[in-house]
């Protein structure tokens, strides 16, 4: 196994490992080493089949059954989400725009994924690209002071600001916030694997828990700003056949909408349970 990095920041790729193949434990033990490291890894010209796709994640945790986004379950494995533009039962796609701003995945859920591992089938002839920032450097960088602010905060993600959510069908959206109330977070994380502390924050933090909206507004923007600067992202550029992995306790991420829309782009993600974290809070206060 290699592993070549792909960023200064985050970011790797895996070669010399074929995934649909039977992955013993010390491999599984070599990639997730690699993993906690690069908090992204990159497998490449792999053939997808779903159960494949399944046996593989499945050997770095407990998938999740993504019954917080009922809808985008892929049509017989409920442990498969689909991300696409495609039309799914003559109906334009709920996913279709799915991702497009800073976020980590189910941040909005009690139980936040704890990885998430996505596979491109198909994509635009050019652009669709997916953004990914270290949230661990992110905090390391901030000063001893602000480390201790953010340490006794606790960021509240609503549902409402998940991104593609004004082209979901209004009926699928109030069940999906019935489903997903306002909950809370610490804003600094440590890893349960590697011990690593990390900002655990993004555009989908409608406030900070005890404070106003207003109050906590230029907080939020200033940790998204400084964690997203160019320095400390890695753009991936899709290929078909790429198998994408990224720790969401560790990183955030954002897909892309710089594509022509009449071009599709089909991926399928699983998801790594984490840990049960948070309780449901009140909606924000202006
Ligand atoms: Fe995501």
């Amino acid at each position: 196994m290699e592993v070549v990095p792909l960023g200064h920041a985050l970011g790797a790729e895996i070669r010399g490992v074929d995934i649909t193949d039977e992955i013993g434990d010390n491999l599984v033990a070599a990639i997730r080493e690699a993993w906690h490291r690069h908090h992204i890894i990159v497998f490449r010209g792999v053939t997808w089949r779903p159960d494949q796709h399944l046996t593989f994640s499945r050997r770095f945790g407990t998938l999740d059954d993504h019954e917080a986004t009922p809808h985008e379950r892929f049509e017989g494995y409920p442990e498969l989400l689909e991300i696409t533009n495609r039309a799914k039962n003559g109906q334009p796609s709920q996913s279709r725009n799915a991702g497009r701003n800073w976020h980590s995945d189910y941040s909005y859920t009690d139980r936040p994924a704890a990885a998430s591992m996505l596979f491109c089938t198909e994509k635009p002839s050019v652009g669709g690209d997916t953004m990914f920032c270290n949230m661990a450097r992110a905090y390391n960088e901030l000063s001893d002071k602000m480390k201790s602010i953010v340490g006794d905060l606790q960021s509240v993600y609503d549902f409402n600001l998940v991104s593609g959510t004004r082209v979901r069908d209004p009926e699928k959206m109030a069940e999906l916030l019935k489903l997903n109330p306002p909950i809370a977070h610490p804003c600094v994380r440590v890893h349960n694997e590697s011990g690593v502390k990390a900002l655990y924050i993004s555009e989908r933090t409608s406030h900070f828990e005890g404070m106003t909206r207003a109050e906590s507004l230029p907080l939020i923007q200033y940790l998204c700003d400084s964690a997203t600067r160019p320095e400390n992202v890695y753009r991936h550029q899709w290929r078909v056949g790429d198998l994408v992995c990224w720790d969401n306790r560790t990183a955030m991420h954002m897909a892309l909408g710089d594509f022509d829309e009449s071009e599709f782009r089909h991926m399928l993600r699983t998801t790594l349970q984490g840990e049960k974290s948070g309780y449901v809070v009140a909606p924000a206060v202006d």
